[in-house]
């Protein structure tokens, strides 16, 4: 298949996670967002959670008007998420499953079991212009749930990958990613768009950019700690020169056949 260009989403939750700590207005994600865009960025994504730890529903408003890229809203399919949605209209939303003891979001959405409910919510979501992806396990079976939901797009959980990767765990970590690979191949030959996230750095997101059927990605907590030693603006583009990289290697790369 032809490899496009692969896009960077910048997750500026983790500035706020910094404000937070203190109280007050700084760092403020918004003035994070904009630097991310100067980078290179493509777009920027957000977290609303329930329990408001990091994003605000003001930095989400200030977001929305600010920003001159596409702004993707990562959200829990709930009522009140669904009045904000219909209010700040954002370009995109990105499902996730939320619990409030996690530590960040651990897994991807139960696409099989919550088929009922996500289904007419998708729909509402897109009835508001907004573009809907799901936040999944990157499994076949996952895929064809969220093929059967509706929506257009698919956001594969790269976490467990990243965390092999991280450990050492070389066959861990090969194993998950063929994982990826399956369900990156199985999502564009069903027509899904396939997005990929969580945990990603400088070299996972560099390997990832060589499936060339992923189009997306959206990274935050690695960023933002390299920009307490880099700066936003360098991290930013290192990790878009990497992404680059992938994608050169992935175009001399002649096609698998399955
Ligand atoms: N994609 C989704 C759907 C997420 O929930 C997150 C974490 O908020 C990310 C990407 C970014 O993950 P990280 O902060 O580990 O780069």
């Amino acid at each position: 298949m032809a490899v496009g260009r692969l896009r960077l989403g910048v997750n500026v939750d983790h500035v706020a996670t910094v404000r937070n700590a203190r109280g007050g207005a700084l760092p403020d994600p918004v003035r994070a967002a904009l630097l991310a865009i100067e980078a290179g960025a493509d777009g920027v994504t957000a977290h609303l959670r329930e329990d408001r730890r990091h994003i605000t529903d003001d930095d989400l408003a200030r977001l929305r008007a600010s920003l001159t890229k596409p702004l993707n809203l990562e959200m829990a399919a709930t009522e009140e998420m669904l009045e904000i949605v219909l209010r700040t209209r954002p370009h995109a939303a990105c499902l996730v499953p939320e619990r409030r003891a996690e530590r960040t979001t651990e897994g991807g959405l139960d696409v099989v079991g919550g088929h009922d409910r996500l289904k007419p919510f998708a729909a509402a979501l897109r009835g508001a212009g907004t573009r809907v992806s799901l936040f999944i396990e990157p499994s076949i079976e996952a895929i064809e749930a969220a093929r059967a939901i509706g929506a257009p797009v698919v956001e594969l959980h790269t976490g467990a990958w990243c965390h092999a990767v991280a450990a050492g765990d070389r066959g861990r970590a090969d194993e998950e990613f063929s994982r990826i690979r399956a369900a990156a191949e199985r999502a564009s030959a069903c027509g899904l768009e396939c997005h990929a996230g969580h945990g990603l750095d400088y070299g996972t997101a560099r390997q990832v950019a060589m499936l060339p059927q992923v189009i997306e990605l959206n990274i935050g907590h690695f960023l933002v700690g390299e920009a307490i030693f880099v700066g936003l603006v360098e991290a930013v583009r290192r990790m878009r020169a990497a992404m680059d990289e992938g994608r050169a290697l992935a175009r001399a790369t002649p096609p698998r056949s399955s």
